[in-house]
């Protein structure tokens, strides 16, 4: 079995893991003293030897992003850290900021220098106002100690950084959405190219980069980019935080190698719920085709799910046991993305609420047995069709649960309705759907 290999999450027990003295007791902020000894292009050289891909859900090599940014071009650059945070399932960026926030900072510090940016961002989602405030707490807490603002530690560096609270929008997690939020825009999604690293924000260099990303950075700064790439597999280095939720004894966070199987993560979590056994999951969020218990030996890394039709995206794992109906599952997901759509393009706005028709219809057992086509032509006039990714994560849930389940939502027809019973699945009471 692989073991745990908690580096982001090794002090979250420990009763001041948030603050800056518990932070610095721990190791904390020494990988900045040696960052900015640095010249800035070595750091970045060091992230890409790292093979650190981006852990918001596309898996983009992130030392090959900071690359982007043209050098002496006398502009500002920019920094942002997506904090929006709000995937179905995806629960880690939370728990990471509550327990550790100083672990991003040092990451935002090292980040900026080495892109040459003297203002950075943190984008977060406004429900979380917990976070929020600890995190606020923690900047003022770096401000104090002169690891942010005016020449720092010496060095010559000067770096402000700002907590945007955002209004809470799924649409706002898209990295050019959020740009467009955080210029006080309604958050909808431009138009590529240009880039972020060309024209982002305030039509600057930017760098848009998730909190576990920028978070992983100071690790590898102390620890050298061999150690970080001795993790993982060939193409997928590293740790990174696999988030287990739903049907599983102890659901939470797993901090492990790139790569491990789902049933090693079960086995760690204790297991199915008692007396249960496993029906779908998804690898990545709500918008990764969800795989069955057929996936169980699948490596959890880019290459591996991909290879197996699906996505890494963010890593949470949502477990559901046999007693959960696929179709209400699918059927509350796509409500999400209906309610999230932008509205820009009208294969998502239109499409995801004649998904949700559709869907409703079936549940209800209203249906008729070509239902099932046209839902999935629905699916592929949506997918690839749409402005962004949002509408083609809203797809997938449908297309793979009728490719695996295609029997079960027959079942509705034939039974008049839904033949689950809705008080043995805990998933939809505890989320207060019903
Ligand atoms: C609808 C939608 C929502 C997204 N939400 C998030 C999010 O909450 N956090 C995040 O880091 N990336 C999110 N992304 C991905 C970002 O666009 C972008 O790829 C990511 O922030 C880049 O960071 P990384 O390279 O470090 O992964 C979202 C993308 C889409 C299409
Ligand atoms: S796909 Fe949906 S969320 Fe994305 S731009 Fe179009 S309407 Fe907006």
């Amino acid at each position: 079995m692989s073991a745990l290999t908690p580096v982001l999450s090794a002090f979250w027990d420990q009763k001041d893991s948030f603050t800056i003295a518990g932070y610095k007791r721990n190791g904390g902020y020494k990988a900045v003293e040696k960052a900015l000894s640095m010249e800035p292009d070595s750091i970045i050289q060091m992230v890409k030897d790292s093979g650190l891909r981006g852990r918001g859900g596309a898996g983009f090599p992130t030392g090959m992003k900071w690359g982007f940014i043209p050098q002496g071009d006398n502009k500002e650059h920019y920094l942002v850290v997506n904090a929006d945070e709000s995937e179905p399932g995806t629960c880690k960026d939370t728990p990471l900021l509550l327990a550790n926030p100083h672990v991003l900072i040092e990451g935002v510090i090292i980040a900026s220098y080495a892109i040459r940016a003297n203002h950075a961002f943190i984008y977060i989602r406004g429900e979380v106002t917990h976070v929020i405030r600890r995190v606020q707490q923690a900047i003022e807490d770096a401000y104090k100690d002169g690891l942010l603002g005016k020449n720092i530690r010496g060095k010559g560096f000067d770096l402000e950084l700002v907590l945007h609270v955002g209004a809470g929008a799924y649409i706002c997690g898209e990295e050019t959405a959020l740009l467009d939020s955080l210029e006080g825009f309604r958050g909808q999604p431009r138009l590529r190219p240009p880039f972020p690293a060309i024209a982002g924000l305030y039509a600057r260099p930017t760098v848009v980069n998730n909190v576990e990303s920028i978070a992983s950075v100071p690790s590898i700064i102390e620890k050298g980019a061999q150690w970080f790439a001795s993790m993982g597999t060939e193409k997928s280095k590293g740790y990174t935080l696999y988030s287990l939720s739903g049907h599983v004894k102890n659901p939470g966070q797993f901090e492990a190698p790139l790569g491990i199987t789902l049933r090693e993560l079960i086995d760690m979590a204790g297991g199915i719920r008692a007396g249960h056994r496993l029906k779908f999951w998804t690898p990545g969020g709500s918008s990764t085709p969800m795989f069955t218990d057929a996936h169980l030996d699948t490596p959890l890394d880019y290459e591996g799910v991909a290879a197996a039709g699906s996505m890494l995206g963010t890593k949470a794992l949502q477990i559901f046991d046999e007693t959960t109906c696929v179709l209400r599952a699918v059927l509350r997901w796509t409500e999400f993305y209906k309610h999230e759509s932008c509205g820009k393009c009208t294969p998502c706005r239109e499409g995801t609420w004649w998904l949700v028709q559709a869907l409703k219809n079936l549940e209800n057992g209203e249906g008729k047995p070509e239902d099932l086509d046209k839902l999935l032509d629905l699916c592929d006039n949506i997918m690839g069709r749409s402005f962004c990714a949002l509408a083609d994560g809203a797809a997938s849930p449908i297309i793979s649960s009728l490719q695996y389940f295609r029997a079960e939502y027959l079942e509705h027809l034939s039974n008049g309705g839904c033949p689950f019973d809705p008080a043995a699945s805990t998933i939809f009471e505890r989320a207060g759907a019903r």
